[in-house]
């Protein structure tokens, strides 16, 4: 069985101070949760963090580089992120997608490069409106997967951690039903399976788009829904917690 996490992504969010108090609260509130933790703040914060994080809290950088090294001003790469013991690093968020141009195969060499460095991408993957609307959702989620994982052997798959993000619930509040997210769910680990074999069912899925404490008890309840991927609900300890502790 996967194994349960909820993790936070701050986006572009807090000042130093603030992003410091917040996790010394979500530090300070996870000892009890059945689950594991990883933060995703500003890659600024992100040393200082992993230096207090402890078991079951870990960091996660948003975003990396796609190149290895060198002449790139403004990145960072996977083995930069090694040479801090980040374990955690999000990639093909769909707003990087959307407005900073990012493609399938520079996902896929994100992906690689993290592997290479013991890194693991939780690659995220989801639907707009107008495709669900036509009815090809599935197909874009199955195309996007397959791009992403390109190249790589089964042996490296178990390290992944897949956010399934509907487009059309990232900040919106408009959450996908729990059917819609069972559904996309049960068919990720099914593309996974065939691809991959058992291993599949390692594999943590997490749901991500206007999960709060309200809705988060009823998603994590379903069978291949093992987590969330929360962005405003983990911009405060409180609701972040609430989720974190929304496992039956
Ligand atoms: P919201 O939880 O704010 O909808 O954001 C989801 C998200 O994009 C997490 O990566």
């Amino acid at each position: 069985m996967a194994r349960k996490i909820v993790a936070g992504n701050w986006k572009m969010n807090k000042l130093a101070d603030e992003a410091q108090d917040l996790f010394n609260d979500v530090l300070k509130g996870a000892d009890k949760l059945n689950c594991e933790i990883v933060i995703c703040p500003p890659a600024l914060y992100l040393q200082g963090f992993n230096n207090i994080s402890k078991t079951d809290v870990n960091v996660g950088a948003q975003n990396v580089s796609a190149y290895v090294k060198g002449a790139y001003t403004g990145e960072f790469s996977a083995e930069m992120l090694r040479s801090l013991s980040i374990p955690y690093c999000i990639v093909g968020h769909s707003e990087r997608r959307s407005l900073f141009g990012e493609t399938d195969s520079e996902i896929n060499e994100k992906i690689k490069n993290l592997l290479f460095n013991h890194i693991s991408p939780i690659f995220c993957c989801g639907e707009t409106l107008d495709q669900r609307e036509i009815g090809i959702e599935k197909d874009v989620v199955k195309d996007q997967i397959i791009k992403a994982l390109e190249g790589l052997k089964s042996s490296q798959i178990g390290s992944i951690v897949i956010a399934y993000e509907p487009v059309w619930a990232i900040g919106t509040g408009v959450t996908a039903s729990t059917e819609q997210a069972q559904e996309m769910h049960a068919y990720i680990r099914k593309v996974l399976l065939e691809k991959y074999g058992e291993i599949a069912f390692e594999i943590p899925l997490l749901y991500g788009g206007s999960c709060k404490p309200s809705n988060a008890r009823e998603l994590f309840a379903c069978k291949d829904i093992d987590g969330g991927l929360i962005g405003g609900a983990s911009l405060e300890a409180a609701s972040f917690l609430s989720i974190a502790n929304s496992f039956s």
